[in-house]
C-alpha cells in the first residue's frame, strides 16, 4: 500500500478538508458529491483509488452550501461505499465533528442509541478506523471494533490562551457542567490555573439553569471549557452566574460550534467577552461577529494522518504541551482578546 495518502472530502466541511490536504502536500480528490433532481445523495468519484489509502474527511454537521446533518451523514456512508467497491486498499473515515453523539446511550424507554447507529453504518459501508476529535463522550469509541484515534483541540485551544495571556493564577477554568469536569481539569492543569464546576439542569431538551457553582471565581478571569456549543445556552447562563459571582471577564472556549438556531444572537448578547471554537464545523460569517475567534485544528489532523499513513504513534501527538499543533494554530479571522 502507499505511503502518500489520498484525502476525499464531502460538502459539510471542504474548507478543512483542503487545508489538511494542503499542510499534507496533497491535493483534495476528484469527486462528484450533490443530489439528484429527487434529492437523493449521488457520488462518484473521480480518480482511480485501487489499492491506495483513503481518509474522506466529513463532519456530520450542516454544510455551508445548506445541506442538512443527514445528507452529511449520507455523502459520507456512500463515498465509502464507492470506494470500496472501487477497490481502495483501507478506507479512513476522518469526522472532526462525530454528529449523533450526545444521543449515545437511553435517557428513558423507547429511544434510539443514535451514536451506535452510525458507527454501525460506518461499519457496514466499509469504513476501516475513525479518525475524529474531542468525541462527546469518550466511552463512543466503545461502539467501534476498528481503531478509533480521538484526537484532542486542547494543545491548540491552550497554545491559543496562553498566547493571549490567559494562564495562571488570574484565570479560573470553569466546567460548565458537572459531565466536563475532567476536561476542564486538564485545561486547568495546562494553563496553571484553579478549577470551578458549575451545575446545571435540563428542564427540557435544548433548555439549560445554572443551579449553583462550587469554587472560586471572584476578581479572577473565568474561562469555560465546553467540547460543544449547540443553542449557546449553556454558555450564556454560565457566565451570567459567574459574574454574578465577581468574575472580572468571562471568556469560552469549545471544540464544536455548531450554532444551532438563534446561538450566535445569545452569545453576543450575552456577558462573554470572545467565544473561541475551532473549525471542526464551519463558520463562514465570522467576520461579521468579532466575538468570536475560530482556530485551526487541520495541523492536528494532517499530522494524525501523516502518522497513521506510516505507522507511526498518534497518541504522541498529544503527549508534549505544545505537540497538538507545529505550527501556531492560524486564527481564521483576526480577532484579539
Ligand atoms: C453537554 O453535555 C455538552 O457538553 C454541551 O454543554 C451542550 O451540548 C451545549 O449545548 P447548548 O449550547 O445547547 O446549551
Amino acid at each position: 500500500m502507499s505511503h502518500t495518502p489520498l484525502i476525499f472530502s464531502g460538502n459539510s466541511n471542504p474548507t478543512l478538508a483542503e487545508e489538511i490536504a494542503k499542510r499534507l502536500k496533497v491535493h483534495v480528490g476528484k469527486a462528484l458529491v450533490n443530489k439528484f433532481k429527487n434529492e437523493e445523495t449521488r457520488v462518484e468519484i473521480g480518480e482511480n483509488v485501487r489499492g491506495s489509502e483513503v481518509f474522506v474527511v466529513q463532519s456530520i454537521c450542516k454544510a455551508p452550501n445548506g445541506n442538512g446533518v443527514n445528507d452529511a451523514l449520507m455523502e459520507l456512508l456512500l463515498m465509502i461505499d464507492a470506494l470500496r467497491r472501487a477497490s481502495a486498499a483501507r478506507i479512513t473515515a476522518v469526522i472532526p465533528y462525530y454528529g449523533y453523539a450526545k444521543q449515545d446511550k437511553k435517557t428513558k424507554g423507547r429511544e434510539p442509541i443514535s451514536a451506535k447507529v452510525v458507527a454501525n453504518l460506518l461499519k457496514v459501508t466499509g469504513a476501516k478506523r475513525l479518525v475524529t476529535m474531542d468525541l462527546h463522550a469518550a466511552q463512543i469509541q466503545g461502539f467501534f471494533d476498528t481503531p478509533v484515534d480521538n484526537l484532542l483541540a486542547l494543545p491548540t485551544l491552550c497554545d491559543f490562551l496562553k498566547r493571549e495571556g490567559l494562564k495562571g493564577n488570574e484565570i479560573v477554568v470553569v466546567s460548565p457542567d458537572a459531565g466536563g469536569v475532567h476536561r476542564a481539569e486538564l485545561f486547568a492543569k495546562r494553563l496553571e490555573s484553579s478549577l470551578a464546576i458549575v451545575f446545571k439542569r435540563r428542564p427540557e431538551p435544548d433548555v439549560s439553569e445554572v443551579t449553583d457553582i462550587v469554587g472560586d471565581v471572584a476578581g479572577k478571569i473565568a474561562v469555560v471549557v465546553d467540547d460543544m456549543i449547540s443553542t449557546g445556552g449553556t454558555l450564556a447562563k454560565a457566565a451570567e452566574a459567574i459574574k454574578a459571582r465577581g468574575a472580572t471577564k468571562v471568556y469560552t472556549v469549545a471544540t464544536h460550534g455548531i450554532f444551532a438556531g438563534d446561538a450566535v444572537n445569545v452569545l453576543e448578547s450575552s456577558v462573554i467577552e470572545k467565544i473561541i471554537i475551532t473549525n471542526t464545523i464551519p463558520f463562514a460569517d465570522l467576520k461579521d461577529h468579532p466575538k468570536f475567534v475560530q482556530l485551526s485544528i487541520a495541523q492536528t489532523f494532517a499530522d494524525a494522518i501523516s502518522r497513521i499513513t506510516t505507522n507511526r504513534s498518534v497518541s504522541e501527538l498529544f503527549n508534549g504541551e505544545d505537540t497538538g499543533a507545529q505550527d501556531p494554530s492560524p486564527v481564521l479571522e483576526t480577532a484579539t482578546v
